[in-house]
């Protein structure tokens, strides 16, 4: 047999093998999903409050772009990123994933805080949730010690968990990779939070693990070269940039304008 006939059937059984060992995790993985009965959401999750507010329209037509992108083939592991800090990641990851899971065909959504550092998921949700991904990354947990859900029973959260020494290199592993494929098999829609990519590697990392990246801007706030070179940093991470969710945006139309009901 020639060496190239043994190379690709050698990277073939690999293949076999990894595929295998992926659905053997998959058989044995029984999703227990806890309740947190005593959630605070906070005010600016608005469609879990008022899913007609104007507010949540917005969020609804963002859910529409999504889901007509690449012809109805939606994207379903999704990452929202930003250029800078405190541009609305967080909200707009929150509010996307509570209108998602709000469609009438009720799909399984997952939202995970990987946000290794400063992740702010659960506080948002007002629920004390110490275990997250990063201690699933870690070893310390099971994902189904990790996954809860509030009171709404289509839409999961998994919170950051304790502060890691080395976020960048948990999120590159194997294991991520590895979660990740079986909870793509469990969901229809995965929405990932994560850092700003100007500040650190993070978020080109579950880039180039997902079907695409939002970049949120806060319009008013990041200047234009910022925004690009953020741009720049997610192409050289050879992630698919989906498309841009502009955050405090200032009306000078009448609010009435909007208004439809
Ligand atoms: N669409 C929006 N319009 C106006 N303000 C917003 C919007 N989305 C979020 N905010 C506000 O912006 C602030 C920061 O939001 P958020 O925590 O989502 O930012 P972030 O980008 O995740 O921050 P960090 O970089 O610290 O993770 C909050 O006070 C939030 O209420
Ligand atoms: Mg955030």
């Amino acid at each position: 047999m020639g060496k190239i006939t043994e190379a690709l059937k050698k990277a073939a059984e690999e293949r076999f093998e990894r595929i295998e060992k992926i659905s053997r995790i998959k058989e044995r993985e029984i999703l227990v999903i806890k309740k947190q009965g005593n959630s605070k959401v906070d005010a600016c999750v608005i469609p879990y409050f008022d899913s007609k507010a104007h507010i949540s329209e917005q969020y609804k037509i963002l859910r529409t772009n999504l889901l007509s992108l690449n012809k109805g083939r939606t994207p379903k592991v999704v990452v929202l990123t930003s250029s800078v800090h405190s541009e609305g990641k967080t909200v707009t990851a929150l509010n996307l994933a509570m209108v998602l899971a709000q469609s009438t065909q009720k799909p399984r959504v997952l939202l995970i805080d990987a946000d290794l550092r400063r992740g702010k998921i659960a506080k948002y949700l007002g629920v004390d949730q110490k275990i997250g991904l990063s201690e699933v990354l870690r070893d310390k947990a099971e994902a189904s010690d990790a996954l809860f859900n509030i009171d709404i029973d289509n839409l999961t959260f998994m919170a950051n968990g304790d502060i890691p020494e080395n976020p960048a290199e948990l999120l590159a592993s194997e294991k991520m990779k590895e979660f990740l494929s079986i909870m793509r098999t469990q969901f229809d829609h995965i929405i990932i939070d994560s850092p700003p990519i100007i500040s650190v590697t993070d978020a080109g990392i579950l880039g180039s693990l997902a079907d695409g990246v939002i970049m949120v801007i806060q319009s008013g706030r990041t200047q234009r070269g910022i925004i690009k070179h953020a741009t720049e940093l997610l192409h050289q991470s050879c992630v698919q940039l989906l498309g841009h969710v502009l955050t405090n945006i200032e009306y000078h139309l009448p609010e009435y304008i909007y208004r439809y009901l």
